[in-house]
């Protein structure tokens, strides 16, 4: 099975990256032909500073090696570097129908978060549809945030096919419901736009901070505590598998239990899980022309599976007017 997923390196990779995407495609690796990428083209359309767009993608870079993403056994690549996507989106545009993005949600959202109502951004579906067609990936595991995303893919892969005759895999979805949507800080989705995030790598003063400042109700501390809609619980159930979730649930509904003392717990518990990797991504920081390196190899890998997807699209569409 071909599982591709990618992610924007608009910002700090957070704990929903982790659950809803990280963490899920490098457990993949292990069965299955991985295809992971970080998008810069699509964090162009709201990282308008080349240096920092720079620096993102190094970091995100480091980020998915040092969580354990192996370069040899999968394919692991910038999105930039094979700028072949950027053909096929223009192929795939011409058969999108207006009506089709203009239902998008994530346009709405964004420009209603004062991201700049691009034409890149109301044709970003198109390019991600081109990310999954153009390495004939089955499965795509993502956050509940991308299943509109994915559902346009689909119509797009299918329509390609239905015109131009059979060219492309038509991708399914993969989203986990324990991970669908992690909340953040304030109880809304996590994200980097809402600023209500967890950094997987914020050093130890910025997590303690944060965790501190998750929402909590205000039942008093001698009644039990609510479960549903808990942020606090919700983020903690993340570290645990299910005899601890049910321990916690336990201690919530056990009269006495102060928000405090779990948020304390819930620091040490982030900050003692991805200290090895912390280690690791320190390490990798360092050497930058490994990491670089990597990248090529990667970028090399990817481009030699897109082409055969490329070639047909142009071949089907008639663009190869040589033949
Ligand atoms: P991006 O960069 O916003 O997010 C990367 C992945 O993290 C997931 N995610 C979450 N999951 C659960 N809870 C959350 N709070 C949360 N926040 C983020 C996202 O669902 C996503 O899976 N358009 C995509 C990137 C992309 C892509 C692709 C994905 C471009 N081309 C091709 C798959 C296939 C995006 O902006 O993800």
């Amino acid at each position: 099975m071909r599982i591709l997923s990618g992610i924007q390196p608009s910002g700090a990779l957070h704990l929903g990256n982790y659950f809803g995407m990280m963490n899920r495609m490098i457990n993949y690796q292990q069965n299955n032909e991985l295809f992971c990428f970080l998008v810069n083209y699509h964090a162009l359309t709201s990282v308008f500073d080349a240096a920092l767009l720079r620096k993102q993608t190094f970091d995100a870079a480091c980020d998915f090696l040092a969580l354990g993403l192996d370069p040899d056994k999968s394919v692991f690549w910038v999105q930039g570097d094979v700028p072949e996507v950027t053909e096929l989106t223009w192929m795939l545009s011409n058969i999108t129908g207006m009506g089709l993005l203009e239902r998008s949600h994530s346009y709405k959202d964004k420009t209603a978060k004062g991201i700049p109502a691009s034409h890149g951004l109301f044709s970003y579906p198109v390019l991600m549809a081109a990310d999954i067609l153009l390495y004939g990936a089955d499965k795509i595991p993502v956050g509940k945030d991308q299943k509109q995303h994915l559902e346009i893919a689909r119509d797009v892969a299918i329509r390609f096919n239905n015109t131009y005759g059979e060219t492309f895999v038509v991708p399914e979805a993969d989203i986990e419901e324990d991970f669908a949507t992690v909340p953040g800080l304030d109880g809304q989705k996590m994200s980097k736009s809402y600023g209500n995030t967890i950094e997987i790598f914020a050093d130890e003063k910025t997590l303690r901070k944060k965790v501190m400042g998750i929402k909590t109700d205000s039942t008093p501390v001698d009644e039990p505590k609510p479960i549903e809609g808990n942020v606090l619980y919700d983020l903690y159930t993340l570290f645990l598998d299910e005899k601890g979730k049910t321990a916690l649930k336990e201690r919530f509904l056990t009269p006495g239990l102060r928000y405090g003392d779990i948020k304390k717990e819930l620091f040490e518990v982030i900050r003692d899980y991805f200290a090895p990797y912390k280690k690791e991504r320190d390490a990798l920081v360092r050497d930058k022309q490994y990491v670089l390196d990597t990248m090529q190899k990667g970028a090399l890998k990817a481009r030699q599976a897109a082409t055969v997807y490329l070639e047909r699209a142009r071949h089907n569409v008639g663009l190869d007017y040589q033949n």
